[in-house]
């Protein structure tokens, strides 16, 4: 059975995925416990189904982990309905397609100073550091009204944080997401009291108007609301930009189109970039009530996980599944979920991705990818650490 923190895997994980898939059902994990949707119609169905939850279970002692326990007890992606639409609503105004396309000369602007400073430093640069990381940190932050001068902090907080949704945390992982979780918590409480007191244009302002009402939505509410779209406004952005490049430098037919036609393409490529190798690999749900997925039964009470990039590889619903095509279309990839939880900021992530990528290509036409990238050891969240590339 997959060994999910096999560095060979991690690595590579799609021949591994499609053995898995070609079992046709369901399968059941003994060491992790718990059934592995591998095919496309089964992690779909994972997504769909009422009767399977995400459910968190808090860890314990509850007096260390308190602040990481309600990060995700209290967030919108830990809950379910009703807590789910309540706390779902109150931010989906501002994640709506009209509200994300206001933002577009905002994003462009940043798009065109990051490739300035790319431009200044000269000869090679880092994909992710210099690029794919800047854009969306930049652009979360200003909506939320996290200040400039602390933005460094984001991604480390945040990568802290995700690490436990790895299979089978380490130790360090656990003391990593615990510290991380106490600093994120108390500085956006104190970030939600200046903005009570000085209200700005800004979603954290905007919240901490409504927690004063008293009514919708508690402090820890609050607090973890804005610790989720920090970190999930950007985290996949990165990882989804980045494995997107180096698998099109993999395909030199593929890098040929970015440097032709970057911009003619641009929306099916951001869509096949998130399809070919997914930034979020594994997302379970328990069941609430004994249920069916794929011909098996899933107990009450039982895990199943559904492998969104295994999904995205599935060959009975994609033509050439393991061709990276930029130009393929229909792309009903699941790589932004599907079901209550499907992406919230799905619109924001395409509109980043359609202007970073053809801007890139415009500024440096001859775009080289130099020396080997490298991967995270992470396959939840699967994405590149470093990719070195060289501007002529
Ligand atoms: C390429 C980028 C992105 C990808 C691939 C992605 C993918 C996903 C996936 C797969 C889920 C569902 C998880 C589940 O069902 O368990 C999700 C949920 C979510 N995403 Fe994204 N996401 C991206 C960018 C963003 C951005 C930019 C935001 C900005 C705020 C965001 C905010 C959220 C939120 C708030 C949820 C929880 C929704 C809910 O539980 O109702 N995501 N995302």
């Amino acid at each position: 059975m997959i060994d999910f923190k096999d560095i060979h895997f991690i690595d590579n994980p799609y021949p591994a995925l499609k053995e898995l898939r070609s079992i046709g059902k369901p399968v059941w994990h003994q060491e992790l416990q718990l059934f592995l949707a591998a095919k496309y119609s089964d992690a779909n169905d994972v997504l769909r189904n009422k009767s399977l939850g995400r459910i968190f279970i808090p860890r314990s002692p509850e007096s260390e982990w308190f602040e990481y326990n309600y990060l995700h007890a209290d967030s919108i992606l830990d809950s379910e309905p009703p807590k789910h639409t309540r706390l779902r609503s109150l931010v989906a105004k501002a994640f709506n397609r009209q509200r994300i396309e206001g933002l577009r000369p905002d994003i462009e602007r940043l798009t065109h100073q990051l490739l300035d400073n790319i431009q200044a430093k000269g000869g090679e640069f880092d994909v992710i550091a210099d690029y794919a990381e800047p854009l969306p940190v930049k652009v979360i932050a200003a909506l939320l009204g996290f200040p400039d001068s602390d933005e460094y902090l984001l991604r480390p907080w945040s990568q802290s944080i995700v690490k436990m949704y790895e299979v089978n945390p380490t130790e360090a992982y656990k003391a990593e997401a615990k510290k991380a979780a106490k600093e994120f918590a108390a500085y956006i409480h104190d970030l939600m009291l200046e903005r009570l007191e000085k209200p700005g244009d800004d979603l954290i302002s905007e919240l901490a108007q409504v927690t004063e009402s008293g009514e919708k939505l508690s402090t820890h509410e609050l607090i973890a609301t804005c610790v989720l779209l920090l970190n999930a406004g950007h985290e996949a952005s990165v990882n989804g930009f980045g494995n997107g490049i180096v698998a099109a430098y993999q395909h030199p037919d593929q890098w040929k189109l970015l440097q032709s036609q970057a911009e003619t393409i641009a929306a099916t490529a951001v869509e096949e970039f998130l399809r070919f190798d997914a930034p979020l690999h594994f997302f379970d749900r328990t069941a609430t009530a004994d249920t069916e997925i794929g011909g098996v039964e899933i107990k009450k009470g039982q895990k199943i996980v559904s492998l969104l990039g295994s999904a995205n590889r599935d060959e009975d619903v994609f033509d050439n599944s393991d061709q990276m095509d930029l130009t393929r279309n229909p792309n009903p990839h699941i790589g932004f979920g599907a079901g209550i939880h499907f992406c919230l900021g799905g619109p924001l992530a395409r509109l980043e991705m359609s202007i970073s990528l053809p801007e890139l290509f415009k500024r440096f036409p001859t775009l080289e990818l130099t020396g080997t990238p490298v991967r995270r050891t992470t396959f939840s969240l699967r994405g590149y650490e470093s990719v070195m590339a060289k501007v002529k």
